[in-house]
């Protein structure tokens, strides 16, 4: 029988590509994240850490950082990068699987990754790995485009070639991903309080070989059959290439905020 393939673990697959194309979080994301805490922060936990993306920002708070991260190769790749770290400890584990310290920590992080996390269970998780007061952060890049024509005809391309995925063709933070996250689940729980929404918009400059790369980390392309991704990713390489070879990525990072009831 053969075991189908689950969208969540497929990051794996492209490790090393991930890590390579993946773009970083600006530093403005733990700025805002630091004036929203009370205190500094003591301790830190990070769910879905993969190659370590986030933990990058989160680890400049020089505070003891517990990342939890189920994919064995994105673990062991991000394990390599803080080997010999003191502060920085990885478990190789989903987050609804992890046990979190007596009494909380002080702030729970994910970057692009708390929609993989169950949906009907992650606010009440989120709670209880918390300590009072504590600080929930949610963050993640919309995928965007500067040029406006050049994502128009990019989108000509996804409806002949990849329909089923053509209004997300690459924007994680979206609302049709079935665990996508809304901000209502922490402002209707009787357990966090002080929501708010922050944004922070950068523009990030791919080649087309990159940009390809890029593609063929984000999870609804994984999971396109082999040759549909490959006719997809040659008819998008050539539009690229026909307007310039760049695609200037318009990220726009957005961080929700909240703040767990003593
Ligand atoms: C899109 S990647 C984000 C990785 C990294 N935080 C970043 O910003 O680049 C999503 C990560 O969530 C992880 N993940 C999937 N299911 C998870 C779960 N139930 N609990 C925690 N992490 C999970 C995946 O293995 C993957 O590494």
């Amino acid at each position: 029988m053969t075991v189908p393939r689950e969208q969540q673990r497929v990051f794996g697959e492209v490790a090393e590509a991930y890590d390579d194309v993946r773009p970083g979080y600006p530093a403005e994301i733990l700025d805002l994240i630091t004036a929203y805490a009370v205190r500094p922060p003591g301790s830190v936990v990070e769910s879905g850490a993969g190659t370590g993306k986030g933990t990058a920002l989160l680890r400049t708070l020089g505070t003891p950082l517990t990342c939890v991260e189920p994919d064995p190769a994105m673990a062991a790749l991000l394990a390599r990068r803080y080997d010999g770290d003191d502060l920085v400890t990885v478990a190789v584990s989903r987050f609804e699987d992890w046990t979190p310290p007596a009494g909380g920590v002080d702030l729970l992080a994910s970057a692009q990754a708390w929609h993989w996390v169950d949906h009907t269970r992650r606010t009440r998780l989120a709670a209880e790995a918390l300590a009072p007061g504590g600080v929930l952060a949610v963050f993640g890049h919309d995928f965007g485009f500067a040029d406006d024509e050049l994502r128009v005809a990019m989108d000509a391309v996804y409806h002949e070639l990849a329909p089923e995925i053509a209004d997300q063709p690459g924007r994680p933070v979206n609302t049709r991903h079935p665990g996508a996250f809304h901000p209502e689940e922490l402002r209707g729980s009787p357990w966090f309080t002080d929501v708010e929404e922050q944004r922070v918009v950068t523009v990030v400059p791919y080649d087309t070989g990159r940009y390809l790369t890029l593609l063929s980390t984000f999870s609804p392309h994984r999971m396109l059959p082999e040759q549909q991704r490959s006719r997809l990713h040659g008819a998008l390489a050539d539009l690229i290439d026909e307007r310039g070879g760049v695609v200037a990525q318009k990220l726009t990072t957005a961080l929700w905020l909240a703040r767990r009831l003593d």
